[in-house]
């Protein structure tokens, strides 16, 4: 039988018991990390979250106690009263090795079964099982440490935008949906059948309307939903720290947003970032490095073979070119002994979720050149691509054509990373962090045959590129920036629009009707009728912040009950079928599930 804290009042934690503590009589409460039982002796490590202690039962203890510390197994819970001592063989290894408590009364609050996996430091145990026991889990100290670690972050955003003159203000999670860009996850009403909430993408809209209102520099820690394909750094279900600010300019928000870095890793991991950031533009980010989100920690940047192939007859590379498209290269120097004729054709395989047909390479070992492609060009467009490549003997050349710029980008851009990282080329001694500016304020979006806002429809264009809002949307830049953490988007903003007429023009050029745009938008156009402020703010994804300043390597590590691939959470088994009463009081039918397979 599980037994009470009647009378027991947990005096320290305990990991907090240090050779200060000797001859004190103190109570600790835990669960058993492991019981060692050496006949005459039993020794207990008890855990806690502030880390263990061990807890002695010898030939002097009452017998009582004893018999329950014989039977005590791991993951029982305890409370123990007794005296701190030194400890005659002491372990180095732990904060508190240097003492264990002398156990006087002992009580079995609950008992455990035998847990599914070992509760124990860097476990190996597969990710399904640690999330289906995520409970058990999170009693590992290494993975407390993460949520622990993501609590003082949190802390820090909260101060220093606080210290700053920031209001949190919470806004609300049933809202209109107004789907752009991901996916929204519908909440259907039941006073309204057939009328659905969503959950909020992102506080954007409200937190604008907060401006108008006069709020004029809010924050808060939101909750954001976005149905869309999960990766290791993308949750259905995650957390910004959001903020807007009226009365600004770009350079107040970006410097804002450094501010609170620059506090955030001196606070929480004593390192120091050096401000102002370095700025890329969106053009310079993509020629150079493939990605919109550059890791400048490693070298490899792309080169434009354009030029040296021009005229060339061979039919990939022309085909490209002739397309509107381009060929671009990496040079992976002095790694030709290193990455095997096999290597590559794996790498081809791999490239191929990019939407590139394949590589086109060329090695330069010392033993001899060997190339899929330089014997359908001229001599002098060998030469030429060479030249440009800066080729050398050791040097792997490795190269992209794809009648669609964008495949080009994806890919390289790709190949890059994963290059710089199985070759350890990346510099891992400092965090590398960069805005992105001047990104293009609308992309085209071949699903939908239309264009579609890069950020969001709110984004401000620069006002130079106002003229060819209707005319030539994809020479319009916004006001919008982006911040950039090791190769990882952890944080995007924008000044925004606030005047009516200009937000109409944008839904137009966005391809909406004007009545779909007062449908979805029209309290947001009305509001700016009544005196908007000029304001602007952005958003740092604070799971993925988390992430990286504790050198996690899935955003799921910093999330205490994070979803998986599918967006389902295993340990509860949802998403999950409700009642048909539930469906009835709503009104809703459930379709068979070949109609809604055909959907896709
Ligand atoms: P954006 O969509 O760029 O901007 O989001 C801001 C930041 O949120 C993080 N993020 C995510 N993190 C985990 N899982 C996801 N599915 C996910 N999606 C985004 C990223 C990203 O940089 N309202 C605007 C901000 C603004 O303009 O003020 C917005 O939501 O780190």
């Amino acid at each position: 039988m599980a037994e009470f804290m009647t009378g027991l009042k947990r005096t320290h934690f305990c990991g907090d018991l240090r050779m200060e503590d000797v001859n004190q009589e103190v109570v600790v409460c835990g669960w058993i990390q492991r019981q060692r039982d050496l006949g005459q002796l039993i020794f207990i490590d008890l855990r806690d979250r502030t880390g263990v202690i061990q807890l002695a039962f010898d030939d002097h203890t009452d017998r009582e106690i004893f018999e329950k510390a014989f039977t005590a197994r791991a993951e029982f819970v305890l409370a123990a009263k007794g005296t701190v001592r030194e400890r005659s063989a002491k372990n180095s290894e732990i904060p508190t090795g240097d003492v264990e408590i002398f156990v006087t009364e002992l009580r079995v609050l609950a008992k455990s079964d035998t847990p599914p996996f070992e509760i124990v430091e860097n476990s190996k145990v597969k990710e399904e099982l640690r999330l289906k026991y995520r409970y058990l889990d999170l009693r590992r100290s290494d993975v407390q440490d993460k949520i622990i670690g993501r609590h003082k972050i949190v802390k820090v955003a909260r101060d220093y935008f606080d210290t700053h003159g920031f209001l949190e203000i919470e806004t609300p999670n049933l809202i209109k949906s107004t789907p752009e860009g991901a996916r929204d996850y519908l909440v259907p009403s039941r006073v309204f059948p057939g009328n659905f909430f969503a959950l909020p993408q992102s506080p954007q809209l409200y937190k604008q309307l907060l401006m108008l209102s006069g709020f004029d520099r809010y924050m808060q820690v939101a909750r954001c939903f976005r149905d869309e394909d999960l990766r290791a750094d993308r949750q259905p279900e995650f957390t910004q720290i959001d903020l807007e600010m009226s009365f600004v300019e770009e350079e107040e928000i970006m410097a804002m947003g450094e501010g609170f870095i620059k506090d955030v890793y001196k606070k929480v991991l004593d390192i120091d970032i050096p401000t102002p950031f370095r700025r890329m533009t969106w053009h310079e980010a993509m020629e150079r490095f493939g990605s919109d989100k550059p890791d400048l920690r490693f070298g490899l940047e792309l080169i434009n073979l354009s030029e040296a192939l021009q005229g060339t007859e061979f039919r990939v590379f022309a085909g490209a070119l002739s397309a509107g498209g381009s060929v671009r290269g990496i040079n992976l120097k002095g790694l030709a002994d290193q990455l095997s004729r096999k290597e590559i054709d794996k790498l081809t395989e791999w490239i191929k979720a990019y939407g590139a047909q394949g590589i086109a390479w060329t090695r330069l070992t010392a033993n001899g050149e060997t190339s899929s492609f330089e014997k359908f060009l001229k001599p002098e467009e060998v030469a030429a691509v060479r030249e440009t490549m800066g080729a050398e003997t050791g040097d792997v050349l490795l190269l992209i054509a794809s009648p669609k710029a964008k495949v080009v980008f994806d890919s390289l851009g790709a190949l890059r990373c994963e290059l710089a990282s199985r070759f350890g080329l990346i510099d891992q001694s400092k965090p590398n962090l960069l805005w992105v500016t001047d990104f293009p304020l609308f992309e085209y979006d071949e699903d939908e045959k239309r264009y579609v806002a890069m950020h969001h429809p709110f984004t401000a264009p620069r006002s130079v590129d106002l003229e060819f809002l209707e005319t030539q949307p994809d020479k319009v830049c916004a006001r919008a920036y982006d911040m950039v953490l090791n190769g990882n988007e952890i944080g995007g903003g924008s000044i925004r629009i606030n005047n009516p007429e200009l937000q109409e023009t944008m839904f137009r050029a966005l391809g909406f009707s004007q009545k779909e745009a007062q449908d979805r938008f029209g309290f947001l156009i009305d509001a700016f009728r009544y005196g908007a402020p000029p304001h602007g703010g952005m958003a740092f994804g604070l799971d993925r912040l988390v992430m990286l300043m504790l050198d996690c390597e899935s955003i799921r590590d910093v999330i205490a009950f994070p979803k998986v691939a599918n967006s389902g959470e295993l340990m509860t088994s949802s998403p999950s079928q409700v009642d048909a009463q539930q469906l009835l009081d709503l009104g809703i039918g459930i379709l068979p599930q070949e109609t809604t397979e055909a959907n896709e």
